[in-house]
């Protein structure tokens, strides 16, 4: 079909439903302004059907693993359909968070302090902790989830046994790393501007997958997040300086604790969520670009060789 977009959603990884919510929300919006879109879940043998479909591009609206890490990207760059967000490496390395913390630390951006452990070869626990001078509470996590899939906070040892156990036996690698009390604060950035920043306030323990995305969790959004200006100028700043480092395009959301004046970057999301909780849209509408702008806006800056 001419002038066809297809809207790439759902997908293999944990964060699928999430996923249906923003393509869903991303879909309608193109329909809205007038595009031709055809939704297609990225799940086995998509490709075919992708390539009769013939689109003029492809909007994804996928999440987390083969969507949001350079598989999916290096699918349409082998098929040559231009694509939304981040190219092949930059969402490589941004859904690796040792991988994307390596380049953040070494550009003076700073993070929790972390290590990993690695299915096999975990060493000794209490050395590396020592080591790390990391203290409980500590988090674990997985190297590569998103939506706080497997993300546990650990008041101490018996806790982090419990909860490395249902994690290893699904990642092969996963994060330990200190915990930072403070407030969550997380910044939209587009093309090379950065949009705001927003704090969350969860009523929950922490901003997990319920405080995310259920009405009922309550989780209050201040926008603009209530920091000074040279702070709030100031996470604007890492926020675009992470979103370049790794080579990101597109929109990115990058998530920061702020604690004791500083701010810790916890990773940036190349496929930031779009549904009607989500906060990239938040932060945008403030910034008084409307949704349908937003997603029209994606699909302008599609390409290829991204
Ligand atoms: N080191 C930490 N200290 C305090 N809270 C943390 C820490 N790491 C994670 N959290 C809490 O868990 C949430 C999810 O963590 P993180 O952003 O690393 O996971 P994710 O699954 O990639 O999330 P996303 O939905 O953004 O993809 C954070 O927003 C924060 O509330
Ligand atoms: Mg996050």
């Amino acid at each position: 079909m001419k002038n066809l977009i297809v809207v790439l959603m759902g997908g293999l990884s944990g964060e699928r439903k999430i996923s249906f919510l923003t393509g869903k929300a991303c879909s309608n919006a193109l329909k809205k302004k007038g595009y031709k879109v055809k939704e297609l879940d990225a799940k086995g043998y998509f490709v075919d059907k992708l390539k009769k479909l013939k689109p003029k591009l492809v909007f994804n609206a996928l999440h987390g693993k083969y969507g949001e890490d350079g598989f999916v990207q290096s699918i349409l760059e082998s098929l040559k359909i231009p694509y939304t967000h981040s190219g092949v490496l930059s969402s490589s390395l941004a859904m690796d968070k040792e991988l994307s913390r390596i380049l953040f630390t070494k550009n003076k951006i700073k993070t929790p302090k972390y290590f990993l452990l690695q299915k096999g070869y975990e060493g000794d626990f209490k050395k590396k902790i020592i080591n790390k001078k990391i203290k409980f509470p500590i988090v674990i996590k997985p190297v590569n989830e998103g939506s706080s899939l497997g993300v546990y906070i650990c008041k101490n040892k018996i806790q982090f046994n419990k909860n490395y156990n249902k994690l290893k036996n699904g990642y092969n690698r996963i994060l330990v790393e200190e915990y930072i009390p403070g407030k969550e604060i997380q910044v939209a950035v587009m093309s090379n501007k950065a949009l705001g920043a927003i704090e969350l306030v969860p009523t929950r323990e922490f901003y997990d997958y319920k405080a995310k995305y259920s009405v009922k969790a309550k989780t209050k959004h201040i926008m603009p997040a209530p920091l000074s200006r040279k702070k709030y100028n100031e996470v604007l700043f890492l926020a675009k300086k992470a979103h370049k480092i790794l080579g990101c395009r597109g929109i990115t959301r990058s998530d920061f604790r702020f604690f004791k004046n500083k701010f810790y970057l916890l990773e940036t999301n190349t496929q930031p969520g779009m549904t009607k909780l989500s906060l990239v849209p938040e932060i945008a509408h403030y910034c008084g670009i409307k949704f349908g702008e937003l997603v029209a806006w994606l699909v302008k800056d599609a390409s290829n060789n991204r």
